[in-house]
């Protein structure tokens, strides 16, 4: 089989750490972009088979610029996670315009640019391709805190998601939504003490989730186990929001 490239955004954060961690044992090799240069360049030193490049993903042109550099150098994408995102919690009414345009660009049009350039990355490429799209339960489940405009963002991904998978089913590109709820990463900082024990409590095993088991579900769907699964939002909760 010859060598499979994955490209993870937000690669150096605490999901896409561990998703990195999983595909490259996993056998792919990595391109990790992250807005945080350093870390990915901290990354690149330490793990085989993984190169970081600095990238912001709220500009279009740079995530561009970027795919165009992993084009010339592998040659191809074999499999895109886009994982890059994050919470601001300003709560409705008083959202600041700019927040909202922000929370938009980091978590919805990253991806979207991220799938424009990939799907053409992954033409010509054998078997079947894979998207990979790192949701949040929060768009689902109105009992917990999360705010309107991150949820919103993460509506539109999904909503991307399925419209990706129909349009590129023929074509062989399976894409997908994950969609966790409580996992513990650095974003966990943008909660209160309060607001964050309440979530956990509220999580039917009584504990957060680990990245590690976020990223066991994408190297399942990168996987070929993954192949005839396609246009799907997969929710990751412990069942807490069964009926
Ligand atoms: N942690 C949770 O409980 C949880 C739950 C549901 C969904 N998610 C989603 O999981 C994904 C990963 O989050 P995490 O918990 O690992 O958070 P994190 O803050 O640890 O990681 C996010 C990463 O994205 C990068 N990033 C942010 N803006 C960027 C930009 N403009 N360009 C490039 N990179 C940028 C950051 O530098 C960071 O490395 C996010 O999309 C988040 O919405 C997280």
């Amino acid at each position: 089989m010859t060598n499979r490239i994955a490209v993870v955004t937000g690669a150096a954060g605490g999901m896409g750490r561990a998703i990195v961690r999983r595909l490259l044992n996993d056998g792919l090799t990595l391109v990790g972009l992250d807005i945080d240069g350093a870390a990915v360049a901290g990354m690149e030193q330490r793990l085989a088979g993984f190169v970081g490049m600095a990238v912001d993903l709220t500009d279009p042109a740079a995530v561009a610029s970027a795919f165009a550099d992993i084009r010339g150098v592998h040659g191809g994408v074999d499999a895109l996670v886009n994982n890059a995102g994050t919470c601001f919690m300003s709560d409705f009414p008083n959202i600041p315009a700019e927040e909202f345009v922000r929370q938009m660009a980091v978590n919805f049009g990253s991806a979207f640019h991220c799938c424009q350039e990939a799907v053409k990355a992954m033409s010509g490429r054998p078997g079947v391709r894979k998207i990979v799209n790192i949701s949040s339960n929060g768009a689902y489940n109105f009992d917990v805190f999360d705010p309107p405009h991150y949820r919103a963002s993460k509506a539109a991904m999904d909503t991307l998601t399925k419209d990706l998978a129909r349009r590129y089913a023929a074509e062989r590109i399976a894409v997908n939504s994950l969609a966790p709820a409580m996992t513990e990463t650095p974003l966990f900082g943008v909660l209160t003490e309060d607001v964050l024990a309440r979530a956990i409590a509220a999580m039917p095993h009584g504990r957060a989730m680990q990245p590690s088991e976020i990223a066991d579900w994408v190297g399942f769907l990168v996987s070929p186990a993954g192949d005839i699964c396609s246009g799907n939002v997969i929710i990751l909760n412990q069942g807490r929001d069964v009926r």
